[in-house]
């Protein structure tokens, strides 16, 4: 890899002026913190970088495959880059992320899409600048799929936050959740060494990082095939340790492996935020088995019960799929039951989209769109419901909250709460990248508004 580093920067010295790459990345945080990977490894070969596509040399779209709108998009925009080629024929456009790694996007690229120079597969991060030095100096397609090492540590991602950062801790997934392509785009389950993760952490919080999100498909069954084989509480209480004025938060738990262990590590842990991202996908066990989700809404309900008991406030959200093949309206009265239930903070719900491949791509489907549209509206409906209701239990307290950007409302800051929660204030731009106590005075359904302590 490092040849290849140098054979671009030479290339790159012998050009009148430096190019300029642009990298976007769509889906997953896990692909966003890929896309800070690329920009690094294109860094070090002397890439300068822009946030304008116009004026780049080398446009790299790093997708996602989760939904079939995800891939769509994303083939929207390649054929919009389609002009910007005709205008400027030097210019280089590299596909990578989730479609890339399945075979039918490079088949459709190399037939549909000739704009299109270079395809690298999820597995092929490392490989990037011998890739694009073929591209450079052959300027033919090239394409990589297969399995190689990992980016090294000494290649510095290209963060695009100054106070929020994430940090995988596991790539890939074994679940084979039976509706979901992750599996297959992302690989075999691989925990990251600890020691790897608290250096990296170690240096982001000696640089000010505010907020760590520990990232993976399922992060807590971490710590298989490990040298030292830790669990994901462990390594909580590790990082927990490590000095400095920032929080801990982590994407995605699977419940089956919640245990009471690891809420208490929450709880106990003063920098670990108390929110639990804990996906529920349905609330009927029939659709969950059919899922393979390895759990039972009983199963659920306890670890849910179990975190209440011990903090009745603690912070929950979820993530639902309304209309799985054969889904009834029973079946999705029983997820909506449970969402009102629970009183989820907030909810991320989606359209069942079939993934070729997949088990359930498989298996007959005889709902029809329209039901699913009707049935999606409903628990939208009765989350706002919710949401309105279970906020007004901050009114009147402090939250702490990281603000991270100007609101679309003017004179207002918005950042989100330990808890998750979307919170504005009064203020200016100055107050983006600091954490501050809020006290809240007005809740919506959507968020709540306070004012700066
Ligand atoms: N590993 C994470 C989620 C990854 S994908 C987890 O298990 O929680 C993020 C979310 O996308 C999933 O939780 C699921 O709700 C949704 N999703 C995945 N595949 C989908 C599909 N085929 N159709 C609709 N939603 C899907
Ligand atoms: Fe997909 Fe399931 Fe793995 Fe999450 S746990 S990435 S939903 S297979
Ligand atoms: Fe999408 Fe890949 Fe993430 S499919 S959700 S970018 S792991």
């Amino acid at each position: 890899m490092t040849e290849y580093i140098e054979k671009i920067k030479d290339l790159i010295s012998k050009s009148s002026e430096i190019p300029l790459c642009y990298v976007h990345s769509f889906g997953c945080q896990q692909n966003v913190s890929d896309g800070e990977r690329i920009l690094g490894l294109l860094s070090s070969c002397g890439y300068g970088i822009t946030s304008e596509p116009d004026s780049a040399r080398l446009i790299i779209y790093n997708t996602c495959a989760v939904r079939e709108n995800a891939e769509n998009k994303v083939y929207g925009m390649i054929g919009e880059l389609k002009h910007l080629k005709e205008k400027n024929p030097e210019l280089i456009i590299g596909l990578c992320g989730c479609m890339a790694q399945e075979e039918k996007t490079v088949e459709k690229i190399r037939s549909t899409y000739k704009q299109v120079d270079l395809i690298f597969g999820t597995h092929a991060l490392s490989e990037l600048p011998h890739l694009l030095y073929d591209v450079l100096t052959k300027r033919k397609f090239v394409f990589d799929t297969d399995e190689h090492s990992p980016v090294p540590l000494k290649i510095q991602s290209v963060r695009q936050s100054s106070f929020k950062a994430g940090v995988p801790i596991m790539y890939g997934c074994d679940n084979f959740c039976s509706y979901c392509i992750v599996p297959y785009v992302r690989g075999r389950e691989k925990s990251r060494e600890p020691e790897d993760i608290l250096a990296e952490i170690r240096e982001l919080a000696d640089k000010g990082y505010k907020e760590i999100m520990l990232l993976g498909q399922n992060v807590n069954s971490y710590g298989k095939g490990l040298k030292e084989p830790i669990c994901f509480s462990e390594l909580l209480r590790r990082i927990n340790r490590i000095e400095g004025d920032f929080k801990i938060r982590f994407m995605s738990p699977h419940p089956k492996d919640c245990t009471h262990e690891l809420i208490d590590t929450i709880l106990e842990c003063d920098k670990v935020c108390k929110h639990l991202h804990l996906p529920l996908q349905s609330g009927s066990d029939e659709i969950l088995k059919k899922m393979n989700r390895k759990y039972t809404t009983e199963k659920y309900m306890e670890t849910v019960e179990y975190v209440r008991s011990k903090s009745p406030d603690f912070s929950l959200t979820t993530d639902i799929i309304v209309g799985f093949p054969n889904e009834t309206y029973e079946d999705f009265l029983k997820t909506k039951e449970i969402v009102e239930k629970v009183k989820f903070d907030n909810i991320y719900s989606f359209i069942y989209s079939k993934r070729s491949g997949t088990k359930a791509a498989e298996m007959t489907d005889n709902t029809s769109d329209e039901d699913k549209s009707r049935w999606m509206t409903e628990l939208l409906a009765a989350q706002r419901e919710i949401s309105t209701e279970h906020y007004k239990r901050f009114l009147g307290r402090e939250l702490e909250v990281l603000f991270d950007a100007e609101s679309k409302h003017e004179g207002f800051v918005t950042g989100k709460s330990d808890e998750f929660i979307i919170v504005e204030a009064l203020g200016d731009k100055s107050l983006i990248g600091q954490r501050k106590k809020v006290k809240i005075t007005k809740t919506f359904n959507w968020a709540v508004c306070g004012e700066i302590i």
